[in-house]
């Protein structure tokens, strides 16, 4: 399919002795929204920041990451990823608080974006600063271009750092849980505002969520993650709908248990690093695991629509 943005293949990443990511395959159309899901450890932002070219020198990758007319991301120079990096590719951190720089006004860290990436004039830079600003819902916009972050409240910081994701109008935005720092009013706002932002624009974005419900209501797609490892994948209303691997239907039933729609550890826990069984990881916390699920990796695979890697998937709900 050649409307294939993203298509990564058995991205396998070690922090020294940790292996982090274990053969990691995911693909993204363009156009489409995928939700990155899965216990705290499971690798999430892990896999951001790999695609994002941030992870510094410790780790060791391999597999390989196609990206648009880029045959692997993963083998780019620094230099490669300076090129693409805010313009074809940009992230919506959790804390935007953090991500802002507290010395300057929002309105020139937004209109150095835009002189830098995009070489406009600072009077042009400028006026395409407070139309972002606007479009990403700031009310006056021009008054606000002169606030230092702390003078925002956290939602206005989160909306601010979307404007400066969106700058350059990037193919594909990750938002690695754009809006946990936030109150829950506030939290759909911005989700929906990277939506609505992200698809008038045709680009594809990655969210990083703990929310099953706003992974089903705003993604097309989902990847269910367990230390590393990918459970389940596809189509996000054939997943949730009828999940046929046991650690998708674990997470959804934390879920319901609770009533809460926030992923809730489910009970248990992920195994130290030195202790990974070398075949299935979720196999120390399955109930339906045997001696072949430990030794074995069972191979992610099409099943009912979806890509599932389990020796013995759940029947059909
Ligand atoms: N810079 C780092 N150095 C060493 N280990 C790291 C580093 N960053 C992450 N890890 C480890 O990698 C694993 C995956 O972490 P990651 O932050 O990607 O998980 P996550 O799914 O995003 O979790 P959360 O939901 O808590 O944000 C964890 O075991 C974590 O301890
Ligand atoms: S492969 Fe085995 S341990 Fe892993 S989820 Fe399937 S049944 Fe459980
Ligand atoms: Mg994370």
């Amino acid at each position: 399919m050649n409307d294939i943005l993203l298509d990564v293949r058995d991205l396998t990443l070690d922090r020294g002795e940790k292996r982090i990511l274990d053969r990691v395959s995911l693909t993204l159309a363009k156009g489409e929204t995928l939700a990155l899901v899965g216990e705290s450890g499971a690798g999430k932002s892990t896999i951001a920041i790999a695609l994002m070219g941030l992870l510094g020198r410790s780790a060791t990758t391999s597999g390989t990451a196609r990206f648009d007319d880029q045959p692997d991301l993963l083998s780019l120079s620094e230099r490669g990823w300076a090129a693409l990096r805010g313009r074809k590719l940009a992230m919506v951190f959790q804390d935007a608080g953090a991500a802002l720089n507290p010395s300057f006004t929002v309105g020139r860290q937004l209109a150095s974006v835009l002189r830098r990436q995009l070489g406009l004039s600072k009077f042009e830079a400028r006026s395409r600063a407070v139309a972002l600003m606007e479009s990403v819902g700031i009310n006056d916009a021009e008054g606000r271009m002169t606030a230092y972050p702390h003078q925002l409240s956290g939602g206005m910081q989160q909306r601010v750092m979307v404007a400066i994701a969106l700058a350059c109008n990037p193919d594909l935005l990750f938002a690695d849980e754009p809006t946990s720092a936030l109150d829950v009013t506030i939290q759909a706002q911005i989700i929906r505002l990277i939506l609505e932002q992200t698809r008038a624009r045709g680009a594809s974005c990655i969210f990083v969520l703990h929310d099953l419900a706003l992974a089903s209501q705003s993604c097309d797609r989902i990847v269910v993650l367990y230390a590393g490892q990918v459970m389940e994948a596809g189509p996000t209303e054939v997943v949730l709908r009828d999940p046929r691997h046991p650690y998708t239907r674990l997470l959804q039933s934390c879920v319901i248990e609770i009533g809460t729609e926030d992923l809730t550890p489910p009970e248990g826990s992920v195994p130290p690093y030195d202790q990974m069984p070398a075949g299935c990881r979720f196999s120390t916390r399955c109930p339906r695991a045997d001696a072949r699920c430990a030794a074995e990796r069972p191979p992610l695979q099409p099943v009912a629509g979806r890509d599932l890697a389990c020796w013995h998937p759940e029947d059909a709900a």
